[in-house]
């Protein structure tokens, strides 16, 4: 029998239709998209871009819907030549996401939420951030005519990205508290209901487009034995996760790599939940990665779930090992990241020493978003700087180097 996609609770496994325009279930847990029977191979995708629509059978957005789009996805796997000889690795490959048109991987779960939004005749998109969301948002949302509307922490928001928010002219509110609080306050208006579309990761149609990641790197690479992820709210490893999951349902892999989710130590309430089996938010979450100072993730029992799923792992990492790493992957191999994308590496190594990964096992890092998200931190950074009064002191300083 035909199997349709469909949206399906989380919780008390109640089925809506694809074309429901709700985030969360009536019981208020978080909905997914299941995709039902489709024909989707390798084969349909060649000759494709190398972008997020690349895989359109496997996003079910309706056929009447028009995309909203930049092309964005299609993101570099770049092999780490120095970082593997340092580390004694055998392979370690970052997928760059700061190659997004607004330079984060959210870029992909907007152009499906901005499509969709479009579907449901909404004028404006909301969504409480830590400003990469905001940033993305707010670009699909001019892209597609709508109105954006984001709702940063008082907490601080990243200078690039508010930066950002400007040029797209984005309507600023401004919550006291960090992003928990913010979150809080969209869950509670997606109860009233409007023309206004929440595109927080707990819409549906976010996850779908984040999931490309996965497809992406098989396509690149093969099956990984790890792929490393920052976890904030724990909404794109749960994507990456579905991803891979799905191919294998369609029997085009036959297995799937273990996640291994990364946590600045400061706002790790999932680590905590992982190593105790209790789970309690962080009421104060620090960290210098503000992407990620989040005290209670909306998805942290799925985070959990894959976790267990996969058979993967969950570590933690301090601001001094996050910013060893953020200058390593600069200065080993050229890669510019945002301070949460550098957990990776930072994490990476944590784990190596703890012995839950194998040094003759190769890992992917994602790194989420671009370095120059964060100027404020760059400019911390020791300047190596000499300044001359001649062509001689130039020559007569570079011939000692
Ligand atoms: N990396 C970057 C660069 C991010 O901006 C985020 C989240 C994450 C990692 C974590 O992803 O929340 O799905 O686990 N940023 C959100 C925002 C919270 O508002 O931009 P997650």
């Amino acid at each position: 029998m035909y199997e349709p996609n469909k949206l399906v609770c989380d919780c008390c496994e109640r089925v809506y239709d694809i074309t429901n325009k709700r985030i969360l279930c009536d019981c208020g847990c978080l909905l997914t998209i299941e995709i039902g029977d489709t024909d989707f191979n390798w084969s349909i995708v060649r000759g494709r871009p190398m972008e997020v629509w690349r895989y359109r059978e496997l996003i079910p957005t309706p056929r009447e819907a028009s995309i909203v789009s930049m092309g964005e996805g299609g993101t570099p796997l770049i092999e780490m030549v120095r970082l593997n000889s340092v580390l004694k690795l055998r392979g370690v490959k970052v997928k760059f996401e700061g190659s997004n048109p607004t330079g984060s991987f959210k870029d992909r779960g907007l152009t499906v939420a901005s499509t969709m939004a479009l579907f449901f005749k909404c004028r404006a998109m909301i969504v409480a951030s830590t400003g990469n969301t905001a940033s993305s948002m707010s670009a699909y949302a001019r892209r597609a005519g709508l109105k954006p509307i984001v709702i940063i922490p008082s907490s601080g928001v990243a200078r690039g990205k508010l930066g950002q928010l400007k040029l797209y002219g984005a309507l600023i509110v401004e919550v006291s508290g960090g992003f928990d609080e913010a979150m809080k306050a969209v869950i509670e208006y997606s109860k009233i209901g409007s023309d206004i579309y929440i595109v927080n990761s707990i819409n549906p149609w976010r996850i779908e487009g984040q999931k490309t990641i996965a497809y992406e790197i098989i396509e690149q690479h093969g099956v990984p034995d790890w792929v490393v992820v920052p976890v904030g709210n724990g909404g794109n490893i749960y994507s990456i996760w579905k991803g891979f999951k799905e191919i294998l349902r369609l029997g085009l892999i036959d297995k799937i790599p273990r996640m291994l989710a990364v946590q600045a130590l400061g706002s790790s309430p999932i680590l905590r939940a992982y190593k105790s089996g209790v789970y309690e938010p962080f009421k104060e979450p620090r960290t210098i990665a503000s992407a990620i100072r989040i005290g209670n993730p909306v998805h942290w029992r799925r985070v959990l779930r894959v976790i267990e799923e996969s058979r993967g792992a969950v570590v933690g990492v301090d601001d001094s090992e996050i910013i060893r790493a953020h200058k390593e992957i600069a200065r080993l191999e050229g890669l510019g990241l945002e301070t949460s994308s550098s957990t990776t590496l930072a994490g990476l190594k944590k784990a190596l020493e703890d012995k839950v990964v194998d040094r003759g096992e190769n890992a992917i890092l994602v790194a989420t978003g671009h370095a120059l998200k964060e100027p404020e931190i760059i400019d911390s950074y020791d300047l190596e700087l000499i300044k001359v009064d001649s062509v001689n002191d130039l020559i007569s300083i570079l011939s000692k180097l």
